[in-house]
């Protein structure tokens, strides 16, 4: 969801969730202090150990230059297409010799009977169609006779997360026909649209000649919606914190809430996170006060949920059933431990949920033991026979964490292909130890676990955690209480199959600044070194409006390493911005960029994925993707930003990557108008690339539904999928005229 628009909406999909007034540990000592020179000993150690040598090809050692590696084809040049221009048209955008296909879009029957899509908001059974929000994405292959395959490259699922809807004040209004209602209560029919559009689908999609499609009546085709039953599984399950009137023993929930990332288990299930649900509950006034401002309020409030805020959509109002009244998050009940009502309720989402794409009867699970905040994708490190597997994560919200969580168990290589997939997941995503990131302006950092055998998390007066349910639940607070890194917005991660390095995009803030005010606002530091004003449509915006993306080498290449190096691959900026502090890496038209989100590494070219939710360079061009060859941690050098004036001629001191050339980056993919790029997966022969269109038009005023002329989008109906005019979010396939390999 493009979070730097200025809809009323975006006070509910909040990037400001955190109101954490703990200090910041990093911003005032990483800027002044440290002139020493980077640590490049953790960095040049063999790759090779960890990856062993089947899917490099030509990586001699595992260090050294980028130009070193290569995982083209014989005969195949990786980006060797010309770069996509940046445009405003309200069409994708791809090279030449490539073909876009729009295959599943929202409301297109899955399920039962549901007809066909009129896409004049008259439409119904949600439950039985595609979402709304098309987000991350993942492909589980699928053989002749339907059963799961690594190697089939025409016959798939694609896994798809519904984030949100395009609203404006309360009403999803594309999607009801006069655009619904926008003031409290709300009707229960338009309530039941919205929280049906919410969650997960399953869909079958086969390619047949050159000619992709989904099938609208296969049995593997599924949603999850917002009354789907969940479980709670890790340490939180059955915890006290986890009791509501649906669940009295606090063992499952419904529904799993603002999937935007995603992740591939080695064992072959999906993962979901759980990103910004807060704002779909209600807390009434005086409600803190009911709860004798005890921990509970402490634990609402850091996570954005102070008392009398309204919700994103009024769902709670839709009437007296318990299906609205739980989105009520108020103690209302006279129960010492909220089984008689939902003030836990909120406690139930935002975790990374694990899911059986292939069997329908097994129920998804909440994986507590990886924490409880603003999710976005979750990723594996390379799975190594006898080693704990890591799992990278972060938290999207201004001034929020990097965390990664490792597994008890060591890697059984026997798991890939377990007879119970769900139990796989058990085994290695419930038992586990949490840590957080902490970055040091000499370019070395700490993984700080969270528990209580961290002195910092035991002794926190702020919230005195009880046990280890209470950190999965409350984890936000506990990576408070060791003083982690506060990053500009970590959205989703990847890991580099060439050589085991963890990525992570921080798309934007715009509380860094020169003269923070209050608790929210931070000095730009080592791993968040930017502040500057970019122009846009004449208005200012500051802070780190283009992001970046930190990337980081654990220590011995090992998934249990507590300490890593790390630099800065590269800066978003806008071609011909002033070199220092702003276009950093030197981006040129064919390469700039802003706010990175989606972020993948094709297992099959290398090539990285980087795609934007931008609302920063919109005037110039619409969100993008780029492919990108990048070298390791270390390649480049060091940089001091100077801020003249700033506190004392502030002085801010970072590791950057080696600069990007045309050949190493360049834009593959322009959106159409008002639209994010996200969610990206492939077949395994690498020639289908299945990317989502996420929100186009979502700049259209709800005053304009009868008038498709004031749409600022009509897209895809305006590249001939689908009925109406109203703009849907899509899934699309990009392949190559000449059957080459995507990216090439
Ligand atoms: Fe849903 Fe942070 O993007
Ligand atoms: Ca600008
Ligand atoms: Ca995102």
């Amino acid at each position: 969801m493009t979070q730097e628009t200025p809809r009323p909406i975006d006070f509910f999909n909040n990037e400001d969730s955190n109101t954490t007034d703990n200090p910041t540990f990093d911003s005032v000592l990483g800027a002044r202090l440290s002139r020493r020179n980077m640590l490049r000993g953790g960095a040049s150690v063999a790759a090779s150990a960890v990856l062993g040598g089947a899917a490099v090809t030509g990586c001699a050692t595992g260090a050294g230059d980028a130009s070193t590696y290569s995982m083209a084809l014989p005969g195949e040049k990786l980006l060797g297409f010309p770069a996509v221009a940046k445009s405003l048209a309200d069409v994708v955008s791809v090279p030449p010799g490539y073909k876009v296909d729009i295959i599943y879009a929202l409301g297109d029957p899955i399920l039962g009977n549901a007809t066909p899509f009129k896409n004049d908001g008259s439409d119904a059974d949600f439950d039985k169609r595609a979402g709304d929000h098309h987000d991350g994405m993942e492909w589980f292959g699928l053989s002749e006779n339907g059963q799961p395959s690594r190697t089939s490259v025409n016959r798939g699922l694609l896994a798809v997360n519904h984030e949100a809807t395009t609203d404006e004040k309360l009403s999803s209004f594309f999607i009801h026909t006069d655009g619904g209602k926008s003031t409290l209560p709300r009707p229960a029919a338009e309530v039941d649209k919205e929280t049906a559009l919410h969650g997960i689908s399953v869909v079958e999609v086969r390619k047949t000649g050159d000619k992709w499609a989904y099938l609208a009546n296969s049995s593997f085709n599924r949603r999850l919606t917002q009354q789907s039953d969940i479980e709670i599984a890790g340490p939180a399950r059955g915890n006290r914190l986890m009791v509501t009137k649906y669940s009295p023993t606090g063992t499952k929930t419904r529904g799993t809430l603002n999937n935007c990332g995603t992740g591939l288990t080695p064992w072959g299930t999906f993962l979901t996170g759980e990103e910004n649900f807060a704002g779909y509950f209600h807390r009434t006034a005086g409600d803190d006060a009911r709860r004798n401002n005890d921990k509970s309020a402490t634990s609402l409030r850091r996570y954005g949920r102070g008392q009398g805020a309204a919700s994103r959509h009024g769902w709670e109002t839709g009437g007296t059933e318990d299906k609205y009244a739980r989105w009520n998050n108020s103690k209302i009940g006279t129960s010492a431990d909220g089984s008689d009502d939902y003030r836990n309720e909120m406690n139930g989402q935002g975790y990374v949920v694990e899911m059986d794409v292939y069997d329908a009867t097994k129920l998804a699970k909440k994986r507590t033991a990886l924490g409880r905040y603003a999710h976005e994708s979750a990723v594996f490190s390379k799975a190594v026979a006898g080693q704990p597997l890591a799992v990278y994560m972060g938290d999207d919200a201004r001034n929020e964490y990097i965390y990664k969580y490792v597994s008890n168990a060591n890697w059984d290589p026997a798991d890939a292909n377990p007879a119970n997939r769900m139990n796989a997941g058990d085994k290695y995503l419930d038992n586990g130890k949490l840590y957080t990131a902490k970055f040091n302006a000499d370019g070395t950092g700490q993984w700080i676990e969270l528990s209580l055998n961290t002195p910092a998390v035991k002794n926190y007066t702020t919230y005195p955690f009880a046990d280890q349910a209470d950190i999965a639940v409350n984890t936000r607070l506990a990576a408070d209480a060791v003083g982690a890194t506060k990053m500009d917005r970590p959205e989703w991660c990847a890991v580099n199959p060439k050589n085991g390095e963890v990525y992570f995009t921080l798309t934007n803030n715009s509380n860094r600044s020169l003269t923070p005010t209050g608790s929210s606002q931070l000095l730009p530091d080592a791993s968040n070194p930017r502040v500057y004003t970019d122009m846009k449509d004449g208005k200012p915006q500051s802070g780190n409006p283009n992001g970046h993306i930190l990337r980081l080498r654990e220590a011995g290449n090992s998934p249990a390493a507590t300490t890593l190096t790390w630099d800065i691959y590269v800066f978003g900026a806008e071609a011909g911005a002033a070199a220092n502090p702003v276009n950093l890496s030197n981006l040129t038209d064919d390469q700039d960029m802003s706010s990175p989100d989606g972020l993948w590494f094709s297992p099959y070219t290398g090539i990285c994925w980087i795609q934007t939710d931008d609302g920063a360079y919109t005037d110039k061009t619409n969100c993008m993707m780029l492919a990108a060859l990048p070298g390791q941690v270390g390649d480049g050098k060091q940089v001091t930003l100077n801020y003249p004036g700033a506190n004392g001629n502030l002085a801010v001191q970072t590791q950057i990557g080696k600069a990007p050339t045309a050949s190493t980056l360049k834009r593959f993919l322009v959106g159409p108008a008002g639209c994010e790029i996200t969610g990206v997966c492939e077949t395994p022969d690498g020639k289908s690339l299945f990317i989502n269109i996420q929100h186009p038009g979502e700049g259209t005023a709800m005053a304009a539904i009868s008038d498709p002329a004031k749409y600022q989008s009509q897209w895809p109906a305006n590249a001939g999928y689908g009925a109406g005019k109203r703009p849907r979010s899509a899934t699309i396939v990009i392949t190559k005229a000449d059957g080459g390999r995507i990216g090439t």
